[in-house]
């Protein structure tokens, strides 16, 4: 056998070994990657709420979460569905969805109702009922490092939330091992830039209009301070 055979035998065997290896390292990765949301086969379905629709009262009514998660957040995921039909992103996570479509001119309508899937069903899991408060003592030791203090904290996350104009969204995010906070218009999501979100506000209209109308600001304190989720704030941070 000449020399040359060996090498190519033994090297296509280490290949194969490899690829096999490496698909398997892919699937993990997919599974594990956005580890807070559960990943649906197509057709995507609507997460359940994780309390009743009245639970957030009285700072959200039962009438504007059945209205925001019974025809919003649904419709966003039934258009999606439809969008995705029979095309390459008929049968993957949500989260590859946003991913592979964030900032491609001819798949916007694919990506804002991805995107927006995804904010919803994190936005339901960063309240709570009785939330707000003192967040757990290590999330709290996280925020005073890098704000100085809780109330820094929540005061840049509201102005925020305040500040962004128009429809978006307001996050505490970990980028570096720090606690930061950002915005996003529209449906855009920190996972479409590789970001890890912490937990997030919805600041839509169609989130407060029933409830507070026009006063962006007292539905943005009232769920800082009577709602937000500080556990799955520290759960994202450590998985993170
Ligand atoms: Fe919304």
């Amino acid at each position: 056998m000449e020399k040359s055979d060996q090498v190519d035998k033994n090297d296509g065997i280490s290949r194969r070994n490899f690829l096999a290896g490496a698909a398997g390292l892919a699937v993990t990765a997919v599974i594990t990657e956005f580890p807070n949301i559960v990943h649906a086969a197509a057709p995507l379905t609507l997460p359940q709420l994780p309390y009743a629709d009245n639970a957030l009262e009285p700072v959200i009514s039962a009438n504007t979460i059945s209205f925001h998660y019974g025809k919003h957040h649904k419709a966003y995921i039934d258009n999606l569905n439809k969008l995705t039909a029979n095309t390459e992103f008929a049968d993957m996570p949500l989260e590859k969805i946003i991913t592979g479509t964030a900032g491609k001119s001819d798949k916007v309508a694919i990506f804002n109702n991805a995107a927006q899937s995804w904010n919803h069903a994190f936005y339901w899991k960063s309240m709570r009922p009785k939330g707000g408060g003192e967040p757990p003592d290590a999330l709290k030791k996280k925020i005073e490092a890098s704000f100085g203090g809780i109330d820094a904290l929540k005061k840049e996350l509201a102005n925020a939330a305040m500040s962004q104009f128009g429809s978006g969204w307001a996050w505490l995010i970990k980028d570096q091992g720090k606690i930061m906070v950002m915005k996003t218009g529209n449906a855009d999501t920190p996972i479409a830039q590789g970001k890890n979100p912490l937990v997030t506000i919805d600041v839509w209209e169609h989130a407060y209009y029933l409830d507070y109308q026009n006063r962006r600001a007292d539905y943005v304190n009232a769920v800082i301070d009577k709602l937000i989720n500080w556990d799955f704030a520290l759960e994202n941070f450590e998985k993170a």
